[in-house]
């Protein structure tokens, strides 16, 4: 019993040290990288792993060189990378909600709304919007903002605490302009009223 007992514990010994020994080799998980799509972001055909980029720490992967050239050229030309990436959006969004709590004409909205939730839900909804690489997965902004009574002036001062932020946070008054172009897409889905002819 003791020897079958030593000779399992030398069995798993030896399995986690060739586990270890792999991930050491594996470059991704040296970087911490989460692992690659299979999918192409661009082509959705499956990727060839040989052809990626390692963008903000995680691993891109695509099916063709082409795919590759048109994702990156979309990042290099997104408001979300101009801004400085994810790491900008997430201040911004923090320093913005500590604005919004604060402003009497809305913060009454958010009483009984998880913050830790609804920062995180903001921080990938702009990103996506932006044109950061990650899809927004939440609900669609008219079935999110329903029933909330929402009035243009709520609106505004939504838009006011988000133009403050970013000028607090340096950024160029021709980028906030094209941020804010972006917010206004979401208005009439906000305000839950029909979407106004093109
Ligand atoms: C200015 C454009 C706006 C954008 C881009 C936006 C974006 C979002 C997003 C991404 C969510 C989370 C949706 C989800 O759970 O999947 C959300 C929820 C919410 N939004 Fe907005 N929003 C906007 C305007 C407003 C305004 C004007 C108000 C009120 C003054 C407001 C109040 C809320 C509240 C209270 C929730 C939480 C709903 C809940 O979890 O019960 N939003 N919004």
């Amino acid at each position: 019993m003791k020897l079958i007992l030593s000779y399992c514990a030398s069995v798993i010994l030896v399995l986690s040290l060739l586990v270890n020994a792999a991930l050491a080799l594996d470059p991704a998980s040296i970087a911490g990288e989460t692992q690659a799509n299979t999918l192409c972001p661009v082509s959705n055909k499956a990727v060839n792993p040989a052809i990626t980029v390692v963008y903000e720490g995680r691993t891109w992967a695509f099916a063709e060189e082409a795919c590759k050239t048109q994702w990156e050229k979309a990042r290099a030309e997104s408001l979300y990378q101009q801004l400085g990436g994810k790491a900008a959006i997430d201040a911004a969004v923090e320093a913005f909600y500590v604005k919004v709590l604060a402003d009497e004409r809305v913060k009454h909205f958010f009483d009984d709304v998880s913050m830790e939730k609804q920062r995180r839900k903001q921080k990938e909804f702009l990103s996506a919007a932006l044109g950061g690489p990650l899809p927004w997965t939440g609900k669609d902004m008219r079935k999110a903002h329903a029933g909330m009574e929402i009035k243009e002036e709520h609106f505004n001062a939504i838009a006011e605490n988000l133009v403050a932020t970013l000028k607090d946070l340096k950024i160029s008054d021709e980028m906030i302009g094209k941020v804010i172009a972006v917010v206004a897409t979401t208005k009439d889905d906000v305000l839950n009223r029909p979407k106004k002819a093109e």
